[in-house]
């Protein structure tokens, strides 16, 4: 856990501790009890309660945080973030925690500020497809708000049921179809923001295009939450496509992937929506922890596996070319085995295949994830020799079985369409031996091929020592600069990266 994994992290004594007059400011402003407040404080509500704040999704940072915050409107952000920062209070901002650099949640006692409460529509345009939200509306509710108008949010990740588009805006999320809809700092029109001293920034334009001035807002995207607090997402949304086809294809070699993706670009191109990898080791991980899960394809295994998604205006259309698609590089033996989903419960056990494999990496009880941007050609050669590594190290066996190793495997999946491979260590506990392993080792891999050590998970706690492998001293001082601008009693989710 974080303070025991991370022993040179230490409280920071400029911070103030919780007081029963700050609990009994923030119960006369929230409206105290009920959902407005959990207060670990006074045990009113049992300190259990708290605990779902404290601790991230992988069970690998765990934070102390003692007061829950839930506003319900910028105003309540405003007067608690004026409040703290007079105070020196510290804070971190969360929306569904499920961040997996540890960004989300508390390291020692910092007030969670929690945006669940903020979840209302506040605007949508049917013929622009401009959409305001709330920060705590729901991913995959904003989608669903979205598809009865006839238009999708151009974002879409596995945690869709949970995370917050407050949360995917402050990680500048990148998801399963950044191929096709473009990264959140071209698809996010405006935000509003609370900045630490209480000052409401309002800048929730509608507006595509709006060149005056320095573009403030890109700040806050991919800020993980650092120096300030968004509260409104505006964002452009794309028309829903009327037709979605996937293909599920095995491969035998890692170039011929690369033979294949070039491939979808060139006869799929317009319609190409998504183009997503997993190795070996992934499907099997996730066939031996949901044994009750059907194989997509009846021959195999395959050392590599890919997903193609299509998404346009015409079902028999884009379904032909697909075929086509699929006719060819099984004629030309770039992949060898593919199926296409001939229904929408086919296409969702597809999409299964790659969505699952977050949660399975987890099971055996915990992972060290490595999101990383690389060129396309290095891109697997890092999951080989990380596999490596850590067998020569007598730290992985050579079968998942064999519990004597704390490594249960290497995998390594990701949006290939995007060059972003995900590098995931699947462990049975958590292991000092493992993490000396594997850092500073695939960071120094990362920046030897001029990658980047975070592709869209951002920095957070899990990789604040790192950030100068892939960014220049110039920056990061640039970087801290801005920081003390916005924040200069600093009380916006420290000990994170910056
Ligand atoms: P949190 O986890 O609550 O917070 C994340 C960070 O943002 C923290 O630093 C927090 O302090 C800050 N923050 C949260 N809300 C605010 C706010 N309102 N204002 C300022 N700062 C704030 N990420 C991808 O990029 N692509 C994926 O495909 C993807 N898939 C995932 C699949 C699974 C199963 C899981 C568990 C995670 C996945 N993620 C993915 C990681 C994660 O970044 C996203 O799930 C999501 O963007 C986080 O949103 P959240 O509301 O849970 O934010
Ligand atoms: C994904 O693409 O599945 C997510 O980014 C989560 C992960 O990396 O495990
Ligand atoms: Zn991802």
């Amino acid at each position: 856990f974080t303070t025991d994994s991370y022993p040179e992290i230490k409280r920071d004594p400029k911070f103030a501790e919780i007081t029963a007059e700050d609990v009994a400011y923030f119960k006369e402003l929230l409206g105290g009890g009920g959902s407005a407040v959990l207060d670990g404080v006074t045990q009113e509500l049992a300190a259990d309660d708290v605990e779902p704040y404290n601790g991230d999704w992988m069970r690998k940072y765990r934070g102390h945080c003692k007061l829950v915050l839930k506003p319900g409107s910028t105003e309540e952000v405003s007067k608690i973030l004026k409040y703290c920062n007079d105070r020196k209070l510290a804070v971190v901002p969360q929306g569904g925690n499920t961040g997996l650099v540890g960004g989300s949640v508390p390291v020692f006692d910092e007030i969670v500020v929690s945006t669940s409460r903020m979840n209302q529509v506040r605007f949508f345009d049917d013929v622009s497809g401009v959409l305001v939200v709330d920060a705590g509306v729901v991913l995959e509710v904003a989608d669903q708000f979205l598809a009865e108008k006839g238009y999708i949010f151009p974002l879409d990740l596995g945690a869709k049921g949970s995370c917050h588009v407050g949360g995917n805006v402050a990680t500048n999320a990148g998801g399963l179809r950044l191929l096709r809809y473009g990264s959140l700092h071209g698809s996010v029109l405006g935000i509003e923001a609370v900045l630490p001293d209480g000052t409401i920034l309002n800048d929730l334009s509608r507006l595509r295009k709006d060149n005056t001035g320095y573009d403030l807002k890109q700040l806050f995207i991919g800020g993980e939450g650092t120096i300030g607090m968004i509260t409104a997402v505006s964002i452009h949304c794309p028309q829903r496509p009327k037709a979605v086809n996937v293909a599920f294809l095995g491969v035998d070699s890692y170039d011929k992937l690369l033979v294949a993706f070039r491939e979808a670009k060139a006869q799929l191109g317009e319609i190409l929506s998504a183009f997503e990898m997993m190795d070996s080791p992934s499907q099997e991980l996730l066939h031996a922890v949901r044994p009750e899960a059907k194989r997509p394809l009846d021959s195999g295994p395959y050392p590599f596996y890919c997903l193609i998604e299509t998404s346009g205006s015409n079902a028999d259309h884009d379904a032909e070319k697909l075929g086509q698609f699929l006719e060819h590089v099984l004629e030309k033996e770039v992949v060898a085995d593919g199926v296409l989903a001939q229904d929408e419960t086919q296409l969702r056990a597809l999409w299964a295949q790659r969505e699952g494999i977050p949660e399975v990496s987890n099971h055996a009880g915990g992972v060290y994830k490595y999101d990383v941007s690389l060129p396309l050609r290095d891109l697997y050669r890092l999951v080989d020799d990380t596999r490596q590594r850590l067998r020569d190290a007598g730290l992985a066996g050579a079968s998942i079985d064999d519990e004597s190793f704390p490594v249960v495997d290497v995998l390594g999946y990701g949006h290939m369409g995007d060059s972003n491979l995900h590098l995931n260590v699947a462990v049975r506990r958590y292991d000092k031996a493992v993490e000396r392993c594997l850092e500073p080792f695939v960071y120094e891999w990362i920046a030897g091929v001029q990658g980047s050590i975070s592709a869209e998970h951002g920095l957070g706690l899990a990789k604040k020592n790192y950030i100068g492998y892939s960014q220049t001293a110039t920056k990061i001082g640039l970087m801290r600069q801005l920081k003390q601008l916005y924040d200069p009693n600093g009380i916006m989710n420290p000990y994170k990266y910056v």
